[in-house]
């Protein structure tokens, strides 16, 4: 497993051939910087299934065991989500990236071999071996296994993701934000809300005492990035609090979001 340099800067702060804002992956999909993902973007999405394709084409053997790509092989929906953040980085190169809670995919490897890409993940899902296997064969791939917040806020990227993380395995997505904004060109963020009543028996890792967790439905969600609105692209409000029907079979709404960085150029 290496160990990135978390502070390093790319001499060529180029995406591509020149440097451009990578674009809004958004945009790519859906015109906006902001948009709840619907049946009927799922149904367009599906005409051409590109994240299918891109895995078809590009997958090791022994990364179709893991198990962020299993989600992936087995949900069309969980391809969409995930196409909307990363599709134009697959067929670009030359970019700073920070993916956090990423995830080992077939995507992790080949963003490390057309960018300057960092994986920082606490790793909860896979074995050490899968782990080692994967990571044996993905070399060009920074990895940092630790918690978000530890990574020092110095250095700068164009894209930083976090994508299925917040607020539904993560709640700290505000300070997520701050932490990063002022170091990057853009966040990318797909959010997921239960807007049914949803909550989670847990247990304390440092204690006895069992939680009742609620899983943060839209109105929780919204006023924390309501204060970001002037920074994403086609802002709605409206979104949040959806009544429409879920693509995925847990009744979840994931919203994609950009947020400018104060490195945007
Ligand atoms: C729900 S999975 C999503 C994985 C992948 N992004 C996807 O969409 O399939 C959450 C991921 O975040 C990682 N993770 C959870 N908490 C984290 C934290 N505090 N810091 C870094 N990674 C974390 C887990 O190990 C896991 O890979």
């Amino acid at each position: 497993m290496g160990n990135a340099d978390i502070g390093r800067r790319s001499d060529q702060a180029v995406c591509g051939n020149q440097w451009r804002p990578v674009g809004i992956a958004a945009v790519l999909i859906e015109g906006k910087g902001m948009f709840l993902l619907s049946g009927e973007g799922l149904t367009k999405y599906s005409e051409d299934d590109r994240l299918g394709r891109f895995l078809s084409d590009s997958a090791l053997e022994h990364e179709k065991s893991l198990t962020c790509q299993q989600w992936l092989m087995d949900s069309a929906a969980k391809r969409y989500a995930t196409s909307s953040v990363y599709s134009d980085l697959l067929e670009t190169s030359g970019c700073r990236i920070l993916d956090v809670g990423g995830g080992l995919t077939t995507i992790q490897r080949v963003l490390s071999e057309k960018h300057d890409c960092t994986l920082v993940d606490v790793l909860a899902h896979d074995t050490e071996e899968s782990v080692q296997t994967f990571f044996d064969a993905a070399p060009n791939l920074a990895v940092r296994k630790q918690d978000w917040l530890d990574v020092p806020s110095t250095g700068t990227f164009d894209v930083v993701i976090a994508n299925d993380l917040f607020p539904n395995v993560d709640q700290r997505v505000e300070a997520f934000i701050e932490h990063f904004l002022p170091i990057c060109g853009e966040i990318r963020l797909t959010l997921t809300v239960y807007n049914n009543f949803r909550y989670y028996q847990t247990r304390r890792v440092n204690g006895d005492e069992i939680l009742y967790l609620l899983a943060w439905n839209g109105a929780m969600l919204r006023p924390v990035i309501e204060r970001y609105a002037g920074r994403i692209e086609g802002f709605s409000a409206d979104i949040f609090e959806t009544k429409s029907d879920s693509i995925f079979p847990n009744g979840r709404h994931v919203i994609v979001t950009t947020i400018k960085g104060d490195q945007s150029r």
